[in-house]
């Protein structure tokens, strides 16, 4: 696996070392806010299971799986809920956490369905920006890197569904898109 990736992009180090920050910072921003915060399923398990540890006051965990319809490279907009919250989000401050914003289509759907279900506040933590492809008007409230317009696997991103189990951030040799 390791032999498929042509560089790191970014390492372990300073994928925990910016978590650690972020951590400090939510701490600080949701004091006693007891917020509700969702893991966007599959590709922000990584990072969802690394900030909460970092993370030194009281929050709730729950976590949503959508999907795109439509080919696999090319979003639509129209989201499908594979896998609905537990809990109501009604009065409750909400983050939510995701992997990578690349349109924005995945997210804009989202928060527009959680303010529909009266949530308080909705904020978003990303760990990966690319802002390049935007296809609405959308940004995150907290970022970890903005990066190039490259295509990244790696630490909860895949490429049909490989390489999520890697510890880093890494660029695949354009071999393995081209078998
Ligand atoms: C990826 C990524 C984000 C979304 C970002 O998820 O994890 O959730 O796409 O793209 P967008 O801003 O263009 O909507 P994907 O749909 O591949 O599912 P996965 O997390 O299970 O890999
Ligand atoms: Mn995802
Ligand atoms: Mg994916």
């Amino acid at each position: 696996m390791l032999n498929e990736i042509e560089r790191v992009l970014l390492t372990e180090e300073q994928l925990q070392e910016k978590i650690l920050e972020l951590g400090h910072t939510i701490s600080e921003d949701y004091y006693d806010k007891n917020p509700l915060v969702i893991c966007v399923l599959k590709g922000a398990a990584p990072f969802m299971s690394d900030l909460i540890k970092r993370v030194s006051i009281h929050i709730e965990m729950d976590f949503m799986a959508v999907s795109s319809y439509g080919t696999s490279t090319v979003s639509s907009g129209e989201v499908r809920i594979i896998k609905d919250l537990d809990a109501s989000v009604e009065g409750r401050h909400v983050l939510i956490v995701e992997d990578i914003i690349d349109s924005g289509l995945t997210l804009n759907y989202l928060l527009d369905l959680l303010r529909r279900r009266k949530a308080e506040s909705t904020k978003i933590i990303t760990l990966l920006d690319k802002p390049h492809h935007r296809k609405v008007d959308l940004k995150p409230d907290y970022c970890g890197f903005e990066i190039p317009d490259e295509f990244v696997v790696g630490y909860g991103l895949d490429y049909a569904e490989r390489y999520r189990n890697l510890p880093f951030i890494g660029v695949l040799k354009p071999e393995v898109y081209n078998r």
